[in-house]
C-alpha cells in the first residue's frame, strides 16, 4: 500500500530541533507499521542564511527565516524554539489545522498554555509536547506494572531531574534565565516539567504543594561580558500529594554538581518498589514483596521486545536505546495519534496542569504555606 506523506515543518534548529530532525529521518526506517510517512520538509531559523545551511544539513527539502511560510507550507509543525514564541506560532498553526508537537513548557505560563489548549480544542489539528523522558519504555513500563497491580496501592513517589548545565558560577547568561524570553519559570520549566509529567503519568494528579525554590547566583555575565540578573530559579523542590492519597516529593537543579542527565525517581506501593533513573535508561529496577524471601532483593530488568517499541530498533536484548530514540518514539506517537484524530498524551492538558502545579509551587515558595489545586 502506498503511504500518504505528512509533511513537517521544523521551527528551530537548535539543541533540541536536531533531535526532532534526526529522529523524523528514523521514523521512517525504525517504524515499518506508520500510517504516514513522516517528511522533512521545511525547517526555519533566524536567517535565511542559518536555515538554508540547517535544512542542508540536516536533510530538509526547503528553509525560511518565516515560520508563518512553514506554518502554510506543512501539515505538522513543531516548535523547538525559546518559551516566548511557543504561543504565536502554536495559535497559528491550530487557525491553520496544522498538528502541533511543541517544546515544553509550552508558552510563557499558564494563561499561555491554556489559551493554546482552547485553541487547540477549536481546531483539527492534533497535539503532543515533547515530554521526552515520558515516553521512555522502561517508564511506559513501569506504567503498565502499576496498571497490572504489580505494585499494589500506591504509597509515594520521590523524583528528581538534576543537571549541572549552569553549576559553575562563570557560566554565560542565556535565555533560559530570563524571564520575558523562557517565561515564568527556571528550573522548574526545564527540568522540573520532565520529572512532574514522569510523577503524574505513574500516580495521577497532584492536589496540593509546598514548594521551595532558590536563586544560588543572582547576577552572570551575558557573551559580551555585561553582568545580567538571573531573573527565575536555579534550583526547586516539593512535597505534594497525589489525588489518589499517594505522597509526593520533587527536585530539580541546573545546579547539581557531577548530575549530568540525573532524572530518577522511586515508587513505592503496597506490593513492590520500582527505580529508574535516566543515566540508566535502559534498566528498571523491581522489588516484589511476593518474591521468595531467600532470594528477594531488587532486580534489574534490562530492556527487551516485551518493552515495546524497543523491538522496532533492535531485535536483540539489552543493546539498549539513547536519548534520540526517545525523540524517534515520540514521533512515532504523533503520527499514530494524528492517524487516530486523538491528542498524543503527554499532550496540552498535561503541560497545562504541570504549569499549575509549578506556579503553585513558586505561590508556596513566597507566602511560605501549602497551595492547593483545584
Ligand atoms: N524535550 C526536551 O528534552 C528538551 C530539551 C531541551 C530543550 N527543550 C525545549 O526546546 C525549546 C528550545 O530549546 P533549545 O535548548 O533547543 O534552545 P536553543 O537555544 O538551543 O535553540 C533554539 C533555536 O531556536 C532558534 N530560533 C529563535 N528564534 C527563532 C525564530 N523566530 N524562528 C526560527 N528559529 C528561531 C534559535 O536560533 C536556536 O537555534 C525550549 O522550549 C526548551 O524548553 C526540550
Amino acid at each position: 500500500m502506498i503511504k500518504k506523506n505528512l509533511k513537517f515543518g521544523l521551527v528551530g534548529a537548535g539543541f533540541i530541533g536536531r533531535t526532532h530532525a534526526l529522529a523524523i529521518h528514523a521514523t521512517r526506517q525504525v517504524f515499518a507499521d506508520l500510517e504516514y510517512l513522516p517528511v522533512p520538509h521545511m525547517l526555519c531559523e533566524v536567517s535565511a542564511a542559518l536555515a538554508e545551511k540547517a535544512a542542508r544539513n540536516l536533510g530538509f527539502e526547503r528553509s525560511t527565516d518565516d515560520w508563518r511560510k512553514l506554518v502554510d507550507a506543512v501539515d505538522a509543525v513543531i516548535v523547538a524554539v525559546p518559551s516566548q514564541l511557543h504561543r504565536e506560532i502554536a495559535l497559528n498553526a491550530f487557525a491553520s489545522g496544522k498538528h502541533l508537537l511543541c517544546e515544553k513548557p509550552v508558552g510563557l505560563n499558564s494563561e499561555e498554555v491554556e489559551q493554546i489548549r482552547a485553541a487547540a480544542k477549536q481546531s483539527k489539528g492534533c497535539h503532543a509536547v515533547g515530554f521526552t523522558y515520558a515516553r521512555a519504555p522502561m517508564i511506559m513500563f513501569a506504567k503498565r506494572m502499576i496498571d497490572d497491580g504489580k505494585l499494589g496501592r500506591l504509597l509515594h513517589f520521590s523524583g528528581r531531574h538534576d543537571e549541572d548545565y549552569l553549576a559553575d558560577p562563570d557560566a554565560t547568561f542565556s535565555w533560559r534565565q530570563e524571564s520575558k524570553v523562557a517565561g515564568r519559570f527556571g528550573v522548574l520549566g526545564d527540568l522540573g516539567y520532565h520529572i512532574l509529567s514522569i510523577g503524574r503519568m505513574l500516580c495521577g494528579e497532584v492536589r496540593a504543594v509546598c514548594g521551595l525554590t532558590e536563586t544560588f547566583y543572582p547576577e552572570r555575565k551575558d557573551g559580551s561580558g555585561t553582568v545580567r540578573t538571573v531573573e527565575n530559579e536555579d534550583y526547586a523542590a516539593l512535597v505534594g500529594r497525589f489525588a489518589n492519597g499517594a505522597a509526593g516529593s520533587f527536585q530539580s537543579s541546573r545546579v547539581a554538581r557531577g548530575s549530568k542527565q540525573n532524572l530518577s525517581f522511586e515508587l513505592s506501593g503496597e506490593a513492590g518498589t520500582v527505580r529508574f533513573s535516566a543515566e540508566r535508561l535502559n534498566e528498571l529496577q523491581f522489588y516484589s514483596a511476593t518474591d521468595e524471601s531467600s532470594t528477594q532483593g531488587f532486580r534489574t530488568i534490562l530492556i527487551n521486545a516485551a518493552h515495546k517499541p524497543y523491538d522496532s530498533f533492535i531485535p536483540a536484548p539489552g543493546h539498549g536505546l539513547g536519548f534520540n530514540d526517545l525523540k524517534t518514539i515520540e514521533i512515532r506517537q504523533f503520527i499514530s495519534a494524528i492517524a487516530e484524530q486523538r491528542s498524543c498524551p503527554p499532550d496540552l492538558d498535561d503541560a497545562y496542569a504541570i504549569s499549575k502545579i509549578c506556579e503553585a509551587v513558586l505561590q508556596s515558595n513566597a507566602e511560605e504555606r501549602w497551595v492547593n489545586l483545584r
